[in-house]
């Protein structure tokens, strides 16, 4: 009697169950298997009985719960395979579309110039090195051997910021030599701790300003400084990595560079480097015209002994670059202020590709 009442319910129930859809089987489960469920109810009935029918009814019932249960979790993941091949087939993607163009940005031209520097004497084992644009007189302008009231101060038109009575006000740098001072003075300190610490060989390009504007001049510009120091520095070593550097920078293999004697008050002896240039057609490395490129020089022995380094010990070669006379004369830029008026037409096309950064090895 038991036994085809459960038949039955098995059947009818297999029947709804391999019919129904996510939600309907949810519902056929609790109506069967729930706390109120059909063969719950009847698993409760079995208190009701005389010990040997209970025995029977309970085993024909629990077999029964168990076919369901079966059955329930065989529909379910029936439905489940087939909704994610739904959700599969509708997400796909189309590998073969064209990508949408995206506007590509460009490496503006003097931050270009900043990474084939860098590329450049990274590969004579170069460290980079930067400082910040306000700087104190003294590491500006005192300890590069420029006193309070050497003329020479009048060359370059400082910004001066405001300062407290009886003190010296900051500047923003007129140029990178003050990292030298900062670099000096961090290595003499080591030095004092490690006497084997390696030599100077930094490079540093950065923002620079003086109180100048023209077709040819911005208040603000950039420069590289450029310092070794060690034991046996020369000026030799300082012609090799600047004929060198000028050379892969301009790409000119046989570039002529002339070294012509000049003054700076923070070097012993001073030079101008110039390179060969036709002013008729304005190409590097032809004609017989000199150009005026950077300032370089013996470091003075005064600067070093400013910053704690025995001249007799230790000397080294610096140098002082202008980054956007240098990018305009590479790229025939002929206005500076061209540099800062961030025009996307000009950026695009004295750009140069993000994805394709400076490197030696196809030459810069
Ligand atoms: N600081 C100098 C300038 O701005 C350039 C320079 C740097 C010259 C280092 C010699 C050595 O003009």
């Amino acid at each position: 009697m038991l036994g085809d009442d459960l038949k039955s319910l098995l059947e009818t129930a297999r029947r709804e169950i391999d019919a129904a859809d996510a939600p309907a089987l949810e519902a056929l489960r609790v109506a069967l298997l729930g706390k109120s469920g059909s063969v719950t109810m009847l698993l409760k009935s079995l208190g009701g009985m005389a010990p040997e029918e209970r025995k029977q009814a309970g085993a024909l019932i629990n077999e029964a719960k168990a076919k369901l249960s079966d059955a329930l979790a065989a529909r379910r993941a029936v439905l489940d395979a087939a909704a994610l091949a739904a959700r599969l087939d509708a997400e796909r993607i189309d590998v073969t579309q064209p990508p949408r163009p995206e506007p590509l940005g460009a490496i503006h031209p003097l931050s270009r110039t900043m990474e084939e520097i860098a590329a450049i004497f990274g590969a004579m084992g170069f460290a980079l090195k930067d400082g910040p644009d306000i700087e104190s007189d003294w590491n500006n302008f005192s300890a590069l051997n420029i006193p309070a009231h050497h003329p020479a101060r009048a060359m370059m038109d400082t910004f001066y910021l405001t300062a407290a009575e009886n003190e010296r006000p900051a500047v923003l740098r007129t140029h990178t030599s003050p990292v030298q001072i900062r670099t000096m003075l961090d290595w003499a300190r080591q030095r004092a701790e490690q006497p084997g610490a390696a030599p100077v060989r930094i490079i540093v390009p950065g923002r620079t300003f003086r109180a100048d504007h023209d077709a040819t001049h911005s208040p603000m510009f950039h420069q590289s400084e450029g310092l070794v120091i060690g034991p046996d520095i020369t000026l030799a070593h300082l012609k090799g990595c600047l004929i060198d550097f000028l050379r892969a920078f301009f790409g000119v293999p046989n570039l002529p560079v002339r070294f012509r004697a000049s003054y700076f008050p923070f070097t012993e002896p001073s030079m101008e480097v110039d390179i060969g240039w036709s002013r008729k057609t304005g190409e590097i490395g032809a004609g017989t015209d000199w150009l005026e490129i950077l300032g370089a020089g013996m470091v003075h022995p005064n600067v070093l002994a400013n910053c704690g380094i025995d001249p007799r010990e230790n000397q080294g070669f610096a140098f002082g670059v202008g980054l956007e006379r240098i990018t305009m004369l590479k790229h025939g830029i002929n206005d500076l202020r061209l540099f800062y008026e961030s025009d996307v037409r000009w950026l695009r096309h004295y750009g140069s590709s993000p994805l394709a950064p400076a490197t030696l090895h196809e030459g810069i």
